[in-house]
């Protein structure tokens, strides 16, 4: 708990350190001793040289040491967790003048798969938020550059003239026009309103849907606004000039909504693209936005979303603006991250994409020693700290009173200034990307940025308020869920790898539990080879009936019981407690196996393949729009596989590896070695049943499932064949 405060006012927010961290140590320190015990077992039991499963034995001890060192790294994550509050009552009563002004980042990157509705409800509702609104700035970043986009912006910002006004009379949650109306949570009051504005919306959707479907903008639409001009000269996405167009100009005394009331800006950028230079993806986007903002309104305070995540909660500015404010600590904060979460998420999350357990335990953790990872989006940023801002102690921040309106310039004279700024050649030679801005040369820019941050003294914010702030769209089928894991543990694991490694540039500049915590993310990838071998090793040997763990009677069966039952436990009762559902739980695991056993594998191996220098890095935008057919399926809870994804064939490989030598074992046990087989190895055995119980969806995608979703039957045949092929080799190699 804060407590005496310096200025004698209130804090703005308080910090509370969670319960039962007291239980949870020794709850640890148990697991700890045990997991020592399990070493212990493993290094003074190796058998003999010549003997069989020696190597089998060695590869165990040392994945049962990755785990356990990998365990002892998540305890960072779980140590020292708080949970942060705000009262933004305090906020308004001291500081409503000074508020500082606010822009906003929305960033996409292609039309077909962001639709361009989907962005301007994104826009929309950040447009709306709870805040003078003469004081927010929106801009969009379409690396897609598509008038179809633009369009879309330009139908948004009239529609927003009857929006704004309308969320602000009759409180409307959540500000994003469609999410509003499709939760029907309206009626009563202002009846007559709501179905006005909602056929408002209506239109503009049915018109933009029109063009898209068109797949262009049609001559009449062009003359309504001399911004599609700026396309005569646009040949490719990947080679145009810069467009700059500012929709709403807040210095402008016009700019008003239909009551009269001041405006928010709205601007839209696309930067320019030549194929010859390379445009470092969405930190490249960032960091025009930046400087085009800094011209326009220079808010001291960033926001930036993806265009997928409307903001659920229109206070989120305040909540954040709390923590910056407070008199004593927001001087050292320099970015409030709230949690990913998700709209639409089926009730057991069958993908797990909900991130349950890292939004609710995990960041918490990170909180606690010195601030969460910044993800890229919904995320607030103080101006001066993303530009590279030393931290300096006992240094105050100055909230820049409203600066005296320049309107001496036009708006096109600006934008003519102002393009410069996001040209391809403006970043030669400058600090943009290394230490000013976001940096470059990661897929996952943003959490080197944030930790780069943090290495100049800064700390972060972690804030998950009971409504959610923002919600995005979460993959809805295997292929993309595993996609995007793919990409998420690549690029961490480049991080571990990089000059700005959490692991040694990171010592003594951030603290080593927030270390620790980093490395579990950047470790996500070599994870993959540990599991693989758990889950093919131990089901073969059990095959040729050779014994890799404890047998029942021995006093070291103990350790491996423990840990087994304790982890599994308590990972249920955290994942509860977060939230979740029991078969939620139950899907968890299955997915924690399939993200190990392929993406993770996928990403260790191009990771050193990229290090060998066989290949370059890519970039995958997921895809947000999926077919009904597929969604209704998502909907039922059944799992997606359809396509002949190369992550698949791994995975059904495993699956049917482990089936054929339950199937063979469990005939052997009847038939042949009797049940006394079974206490010797009952660990093994119990494994490989696990292991098939888990793959039980799988299982009926290969064989039992005649819908478009079941896996392909070449998947099928090849992974029969090849699991097939390895049981008979180990059985028959001796
Ligand atoms: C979003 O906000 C609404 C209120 O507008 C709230 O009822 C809901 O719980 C929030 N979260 C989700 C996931 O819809």
């Amino acid at each position: 708990m804060v407590s005496g405060h310096i200025h004698g006012n209130l804090p703005l927010f308080e910090t509370r350190r969670a319960k039962g961290r007291a239980l949870y140590r020794v709850f640890a320190a148990s697991v700890f001793v045990c997991v020592v015990l399990i070493w212990v077992y493993r290094a003074i039991h190796i058998p003999g040289p010549g003997e069989d499963g020696r190597l089998g034995w060695i590869g165990l001890l040392l994945a049962d040491l990755w785990f356990g060192l990998y365990w002892i790294l998540t305890q960072a994550l779980r140590w020292n967790r708080v949970y942060r509050n705000t009262f933004k009552d305090r906020l308004s009563q001291r500081h409503e003048e000074e508020l500082p002004k606010v822009d906003i980042f929305v960033c996409t990157a292609d039309p077909v798969i962001e639709p361009p509705v989907m962005v301007i409800n994104t826009v929309l509702s950040v447009m709306a938020y709870d805040y003078p609104q003469e004081k927010l700035s929106v801009y969009l970043s379409d690396d897609g550059g598509s008038d179809l986009t633009f369009y879309a912006l330009l139908e948004a910002s009239r529609f927003a003239q009857h929006w704004i006004p309308f969320c602000k009379k009759f409180n409307v949650e959540p500000r994003s026009p469609a999410a509003y109306f499709a939760s029907g949570g309206f009626g009563g009051n202002g009846d007559e309103e709501v179905a006005k504005v909602k056929k408002l919306y209506e239109d503009m959707e049915n018109r933009i849907t029109a063009a898209v479907k068109l797949g262009r903008i049609s001559e009449s639409i062009c003359l309504e606004h001399k911004g599609f001009s700026q396309w005569d000269s646009f040949s490719s996405r990947n080679d145009h000039d810069t467009i700059l167009q500012i929709l709403i100009d807040g210095r402008d005394p016009n700019a008003k909504d239909i009551e009269g009331c001041a405006f928010p800006t709205l601007v839209y950028l696309a930067r320019e693209k030549r194929p010859q230079h390379h445009h470092n993806f969405k930190a490249g986007a960032m960091n025009a936005l930046i400087r085009v903002s800094s011209e326009i309104s220079n808010g001291q305070i960033i926001l930036n979303v993806d265009c997928d995540m409307y903001s659920n909660n229109s206070s989120s500015v305040r909540d954040a603006l709390c923590f910056f404010m407070d008199e004593e600590k927001g001087n050292e904060i320099a970015f409030v991250q709230f949690p990913q979460k998700f709209d639409k998420v089926t009730k057991n999350d069958i993908y797990g994409s909900t991130l349950r357990v890292i939004c609710e335990v995990e960041f918490s953790g990170l909180d606690g020693y010195g601030g969460p990872l910044y993800i890229g989006t919904g995320c607030f940023h103080r101006r001066d700290t993303l530009c590279g801002r030393k931290f300096t102690k006992g240094s105050r921040i100055e909230w820049r009173r409203e600066s005296a309106k320049n309107t001496e310039e036009s708006a096109s004279e600006l934008e003519a200034r102002l393009k410069d700024l996001a040209s391809c050649g403006y970043e030669d030679n400058t600090q943009w990307g290394k230490e000013m801005g976001l940096r470059y040369g990661c897929p996952v820019e943003d959490v080197i940025t944030g930790l780069s941050i943090q290495c100049l003294g800064w700390k972060s914010v972690y804030y998950n308020p009971e409504r959610e702030g923002f919600l995005g769209v979460a993959p809805t089928s295997l292929d993309q869920t595993l996609l995007q894991h793919k990409r998420w543990s690549e690029g961490d694991l480049q991080i571990l790898l990089s000059r700005y490694s959490p692991a040694w540039y990171g010592l003594g500049r951030i603290s080593p539990g927030l270390q620790m915590g980093y490395c579990t993310y950047c470790l996500w990838a070599p994870n993959s080879l540990a599991t693989m071998f758990y889950s093919v090793v131990p089901s073969l040997y059990l095959l040729r009936g050779v014994s890799l763990f404890p047998q029942v009677s021995s006093p070291w069966f103990l350790p491996f019981a423990y840990v087994i039952i304790a982890m599994h436990f308590y990972s249920l009762v955290e994942f509860m407690w977060s939230g979740g559902t029991i078969l939620g739980w139950w899907n968890e695991q299955r997915m924690w196996l399939y993200k190990r056993t392929s993406s993770y594998l996928f990403a260790f191996n191009d990771t050193i393949s990229r290090l060998a220098g066989f290949s370059e890095t890519t970039f995958i935008v997921t895809n947000k729009v999926s077919d009904p057919d597929v969604s209704q399926r998502y909907e039922l809870e059944m799992m997606e596989f359809g396509t002949t994804f190369p992550m698949f064939t791994i995975l059904a490989t495993l699956a049917m590896l482990n089936l054929i030598s339950l199937v063979w074992v469990v005939k052997k046990i009847l038939t042949q070695v009797g049940i006394r087989f079974c206490e010797a190895m009952a660990l093994q055995l119990l494994l490989c049943w696990v292991l098939v119980l888990v793959n039980w969806p799988l299982y009926r995608g290969l064989f039992l499932r005649k819908d478009k979703g079941k896996m392909p039957s070449s998947v099928t045949v090849k992974s029969a064949v090849l699991g097939l092929c390895v049981c008979t080799c180990s059985v028959l190699l001796y």
